[in-house]
């Protein structure tokens, strides 16, 4: 495993850049949202009482280019009261909340770091970065305090990517579909058609991961005791918002309109470029076949029993229990749930797995928990040195070092050639089990993801970051579904 490439092999792999780029193409880039006005005031405050008027400054100057990575909710989630360590057989955990400043040029640099949210600014650590912007000159290498938050920014954004981003809304959302699909449309039925091929192994996986990876691996990663982690996933769940996360609908909702991910500005959101891109391509397939089937329009769509017993079933209390789920009445709607269904599957998942081994196997980069109580004062924070973060990380634990190391080389298991969505296009056309209408469908469909390749190359070589390409959304490597 260690002589794949990973980004501890950069001689910057700590820097605010790098920091600031896995915001945008890591292992979770789904989270970053333009700030509210409540934190850019809370970090306002915060910023007047430590006396950085600089801070000050730019947070009145370009409110509306604030970022976060917000992961503050953490103890209310899990029933946890404020002043609650988090913490589990010496590993210590933390609920960080990191303000980022979009600068004009489209790098993403971090000003502030809540190293361990405890309900308001007063009772937390706060931690202003020196550099006020992505330009200026400074010793990263020797800033320990800094350092040290932004490991616990990880830390936070580890728990939140792999129980939520990954696990909830790829693997378990995923599988209240299938088994809603299973019990409600008969096998002919051409959404089962477009859609099994997104469902092979997902199930028996997921079986695995509830018996095992989650109980025996995960909860003894990070310091969340396993019914906080049980809590955690199924708040998660609850709160999935289905449409509210069709790609448009969430990147509009985060603060990165897909009409302007071409503006220079948003250039480094590797992801976002290249998922809104995707979403175009799946829905231009699914939108055909659909179209073709359903030639009585929105009245067909209306009528088709099978698919309100299939909507009936994803929201109640006896099957999916997802609430938000939509009574799909109209081609449209049908269009972008069989499209979200097929994006959650393949690039949505792809793009949140298969980075694990590159960002987290290098283990100061993105640990799952830290080994030493957190710093109580800004004050104590100042103080930290290297030995400080050392002493943080699982030196001495080797199982614990282990675990973070392995499990997301093991996860990152490199896609078969013959399990990728394009090598699916490809065969799909000459498929005689397949519909017509589909294999049809799948010649603009192939063409589409070769034209896409380049394009995901394209983006990648705009990047700022020359030195870690991302190239996880090309389709010659995206699985077609969850295998892993
Ligand atoms: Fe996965």
């Amino acid at each position: 495993m260690y002589f794949s490439k990973n980004i501890g092999h950069r001689d910057d792999w700590y820097s605010d850049a790098a920091f600031g780029q896995q915001q945008f193409t890591g292992t979770n880039p789904t989270t970053i949202t333009l700030a509210s006005s409540r934190w850019i005031e809370d970090f306002g405050t915060a910023a007047h009482s430590q006396g950085r008027g600089d801070m000050v400054k730019l947070l009145n100057s370009d409110p509306e280019n604030l970022f976060v990575q917000n992961h503050s909710d953490f103890r209310s989630i899990v029933g946890l009261p404020p002043n609650a360590e988090i913490s589990c057989d010496g590993r210590y955990g933390c609920s960080s909340i990191t303000l980022f400043h979009l600068e004009s040029q489209g790098k993403l640099h971090p000003l502030a770091i809540i190293l361990d949210y405890k309900g308001s600014t007063e009772e937390s650590v706060v931690i202003f970065n020196r550099r006020t912007t992505a330009d200026t000159p400074g010793d990263e290498a020797a800033d320990w305090p800094w350092r040290y938050a932004k490991m616990c920014a990880q830390v936070s954004d580890w728990f939140r990517h792999e129980l939520v981003v990954h696990l909830v809304y790829t693997h378990l959302v995923e599988e209240v579909l299938i088994v809603a699909a299973n019990r409600t449309l008969p096998p002919s039925h051409i959404v089962l058609k477009l859609l099994e091929p997104h469902w092979k192994t997902t199930l028996s996986l997921n079986e695995a991961a509830r018996s095992t990876l989650v109980p025996k691996i995960i909860n003894e990663m990070t310091a969340f005791k396993d019914p906080e982690t049980y809590a955690f996933i199924k708040d998660a769940y609850q709160r999935f918002d289905w449409v509210g996360s069709y790609v448009p609908n969430d990147l509009r909702r985060r603060g990165f309109p897909v009409e302007k991910l071409n503006d220079v500005k948003y250039h480094n959101y590797g992801y976002a470029r290249n998922i809104a891109r995707m979403w175009e391509i799946l829905r231009k397939f699914v939108g055909t076949v659909l179209t073709k089937t359903y030639v009585g329009g929105d009245a067909q769509v209306a009528a088709d029993l099978s698919i309100a017993s299939f909507c009936r079933q994803v929201r109640s209390i006896d099957g999916g229990q997802l609430g938000t789920f939509p009574s799909i009445k109209t081609l449209d709607e049908l269009i972008d749930f069989v499209t979200m269904c097929i994006h959650i599957a393949s690039p949505q998942h792809t793009a949140v797995n298969y980075l694990q081994q590159y960002y987290q196997t290098f283990v100061p980069n993105k640990p799952s928990a830290l080994f030493r109580p957190l710093p109580q004062s800004l004050a104590e924070l100042q103080g930290y040195r290297e030995k400080d973060i050392l002493d943080a990380l699982p030196s001495h634990r080797s199982r614990d070092w282990l675990l973070m190391a392995q499990v997301p080389y093991l996860l990152s298991m490199e896609v078969a050639e013959d399990s990728t969505i394009l090598h699916y296009a490809a065969t799909t056309i000459n498929s005689n089990s397949t519909p017509r209408v589909i294999r049809e469908a799948a010649e603009a469909f192939k063409y589409d993801l070769q034209v896409f390749a380049q394009t995901v190359s394209q983006y990648s070589e705009e990047l700022d970051d020359q030195q870690t390409p991302y190239l996880v959304l090309d389709p010659y490597r995206t699985a077609i579904s969850i295998l892993i």
